[in-house]
């Protein structure tokens, strides 16, 4: 069999992660989450007051920033590092998640990560998720999934999950924050968040888990042949 590179692309909340990860687990593929890297990317600048709108402070911070993954030997999660620390919890906030759409829509910065992760999934055996894997990162991409889900139910599973967190949010600050950011990413002028014309659409909105889960390996299943 083949290897081949998932793309999973959507909107915000509409569950892309936590199906690339099972995806990946039981096909024994890697899981990159593209959204982490652009979340550490915006932490970095928060930390170090980079201003969006100047271009040379922009590529000087790009230069200074490492962003890489581990996998904690405990639970098999993977965590984010960024300059060598462990950013997993941080850039999950609303800090980050009001600032990060902002701050992926610059040029120099969709640059930079679509190189790393083109490097990251040469090998194929990978399960990436995102805004425009497979329009940008991979338009070769064997499988593609478009991924969109009701906003009030959205809304209602990104807040338990910033729950489980051990992070209290109002629903409406949560809906407010994935409203705006599905207007910026679908809006920007670079690689904004648009359906490949090849990409499988799945609304989750009232998808059983575990049976968006087995689509998705059937699909890449009959693409590994
Ligand atoms: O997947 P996420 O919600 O963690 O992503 C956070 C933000 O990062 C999202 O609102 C837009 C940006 N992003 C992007 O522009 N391109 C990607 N491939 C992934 C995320």
């Amino acid at each position: 069999m083949k290897k081949i590179i998932i793309a999973i692309d959507g909107y915000s909340g509409c569950g892309k992660s936590t199906t690339a990860k099972a995806v990946a687990r039981a096909l024994g593929y890697t899981y990159l989450d593209s959204g982490a890297m652009y979340r550490a990317v915006t932490l970095f600048f928060l930390q170090n007051h980079i201003n969006p709108n100047i271009p040379k402070e922009v590529s000087t911070g790009l230069q200074e920033l490492d962003i890489s993954f581990h996998h904690d030997s405990s639970n098999g999660i993977q965590q984010v590092y960024l300059n060598g620390v462990n950013v997993e919890e941080e850039i999950r906030g609303m800090q980050v998640s009001s600032k990060v759409s902002e701050i992926s829509k610059l040029g120099d910065v969709r640059e930079a990560m679509v190189e790393k992760q083109r490097k990251l999934g040469k090998k194929k055996g990978i399960v990436m998720d995102g805004r425009d894997i497979g329009t940008v990162v991979f338009p070769e991409a064997e499988l593609k999934v478009f991924m969109k889900a009701d906003t009030d139910i959205r809304a209602a599973r990104r807040q338990k999950e910033l729950l489980e967190r051990g992070k209290m949010v109002g629903i409406d600050e949560v809906r407010e924050n994935l409203e705006d950011r599905d207007a910026i990413d679908t809006k920007r002028a670079v690689s904004p968040l648009v359906k490949a014309s090849d990409a499988i659409e799945m609304d989750t909105s009232f998808l059983d888990f575990e049976e968006q889960v087995s689509r998705i390996i059937e699909l890449a299943k009959e693409r590994m042949n």
